[in-house]
């Protein structure tokens, strides 16, 4: 389908639902730093560009709908954090965010360790290189098998999501002639101020053990009995896309506080805490960000006063950002196929992807935006709203944005931060063939994951 602009269409610049929230943007052409990948830019021709080659290109090349990921975005952040946390603490990138044996060379370049939570994650992790013992293995339900795996191969260490999973590991590690390092999982009771669906610090929820009660202590006192097993500390996840430190504050303050519990019961001072991921992105212009080294000196800082009041030796801290790191450095190319003016509502917006590739928007109600990347123009502001191609009327990608009212099928348009929980979560859903991950850097495009083949559905399809 051609790519040029087509006639006008109906502006609905000047009629809002009910209710609205926000006005449109002075320039539709303009890119907000805050939501696009650091080599995104648009060119003198007016067509948007990532690591110096052009949307158009792309498409040609790759097709749409495409994830196209900024790899020298990615290093940066992944160097950001790293070297924000220094020396003396550890930063695992958690793998379900997005996960490819490219990014995890990506990141053992740069230093960092790698947060799995599935056999899954972890052969591909260990496929492409990582050493194991810079691996951390999550789960509240691993199998037998993948615990075996793990041990095995040499994990460095193994979260422990339950009374069972203690007893599990320890006898799967002593009948390897192992002894395995393992922190343990703790729910602080605190209300991360995020989706419910991905808040993991109350108590009332799958993950972890509860503080209260004392049945963390009583975990660590049958962890520490058990000759398989050598735990070296402490986890707490208080949720993600959270904004506000404070909820991470009252997780360390709590997590020190156990530290010190275990000291004084068992004269022990366990030298790690891993206060898990969770920072938020911009999504919209609206989210405000903060930078890793501003999260790595706050954390640290309260990790240290904590101790100090506790007289306790301070620990290594480690996180895992996982959407912090991947989320900014992507974004999803979508082809406009048609365009549905509902007077005094809003323009539906059908692209060739949807839910399939970004489930984010149905999920959690998340809000992204969206840019017309294939050229620029000077039309009309319209309300739309971004939809797929799929079967159901909640296959939503953006809910609501502004694009030019001229927007005619062929265009291409792009929803940036979409390098998180989007391609890790993607589905087959009405057979849809899940999108490629292209990384692009200094002007060379490489597929890291391809595209789905109506073969590749067959294959599965044995009957
Ligand atoms: N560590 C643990 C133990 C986790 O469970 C998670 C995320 C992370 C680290 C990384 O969190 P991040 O830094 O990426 O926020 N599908 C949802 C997010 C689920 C997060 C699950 N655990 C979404 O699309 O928002």
């Amino acid at each position: 389908m051609s790519r040029s602009a087509h006639p006008a269409g109906p502006r609905h610049a000047d009629v809002l639902p009910e209710g609205h929230p926000s006005a449109p943007p002075a320039d539709l052409n303009h890119l907000d730093r805050k939501v696009w990948a650091s080599t995104v830019t648009r060119t003198p021709d007016g067509v948007v560009s990532v690591g110096g080659i052009e949307v158009t290109r792309l498409a040609e090349e790759f097709g749409t709908p495409a994830y196209l990921l900024d790899e020298t975005d990615f290093r940066e952040r992944a160097r950001a954090w790293r070297t924000a946390f220094g020396p003396d603490a550890d930063v695992f990138y958690a793998g379900k965010a997005f996960l490819s044996r490219a990014v995890v060379r990506w990141l053992h370049d740069e230093g960092l360790n790698l947060d799995v939570c599935s056999g899954g994650e972890l052969t591909t992790a260990l496929s492409a290189g990582m050493p194991a013992d810079r691996i951390a293995f999550h789960g509240n339900n691993k199998s037998v098998d993948e615990i075996e795996t793990a041990i095995r191969a040499g994990v460095g260490r193994i979260v422990l999501d339950s009374f069972q999973e203690i007893v599990r590991v320890a006898h799967i590690a002593q009948s390897l002639g192992k002894r395995q390092r393992v922190q343990i999982r703790i729910t602080v009771g605190v209300e991360a101020h995020t989706h419910e669906f991905i808040a993991t610090a109350h108590e009332d929820q799958k993950f972890g053990i509860p503080l209260a009660g004392g049945q963390a202590a009583e975990a660590v006192r049958r962890a520490l009995q058990l000759d398989g097993l050598e735990l070296i500390g402490i986890h707490s996840h208080i949720g993600s896309q959270i904004f506000d430190m404070s909820g991470f504050e009252v997780a360390a303050h709590r997590v020190v506080g156990l530290l010190k519990d275990i000291r004084d019961e068992h004269g022990v001072e366990l030298p790690e805490i891993d206060l898990g991921g969770g920072l938020g992105i911009a999504y919209t212009s609206d989210d405000d960000p903060r930078e890793p080294h501003e999260i790595a000196k706050a954390l640290t800082e309260i990790v240290s006063r904590e101790c100090e009041g506790a007289k306790l030796r301070t620990p290594r801290i480690s996180v895992e950002p996982g959407r912090a790191i991947v989320g900014p450095t992507a974004f999803t190319l979508y082809e406009v196929g048609t365009i549905k003016p509902l007077d005094g509502l809003r323009t539906y917006v059908s692209v060739d992807g949807g839910m399939s590739d970004n489930i984010r928007t149905a999920l959690y109600d998340a809000e992204y935006s969206v840019a017309l990347v294939s050229r620029t123009s000077e039309a009309a502001p319209m309300l739309v709203r971004v939809v797929g191609k799929h079967c159901e009327s909640g296959d939503i990608v953006v809910k609501d944005a502004f694009l030019p009212a001229d927007l005619a099928p062929g265009d291409l348009i792009a929803v940036p931060a979409t390098g998180a929980y989007c391609r890790s979560m993607a589905s087959n859903y009405n057979h849809a063939l899940r999108p490629p991950v292209v990384a692009v850097r200094d002007g060379e495009a490489r597929v890291i994951v391809r595209r789905e083949t109506e073969e590749d559905l067959l294959r599965l399809d044995v009957g």
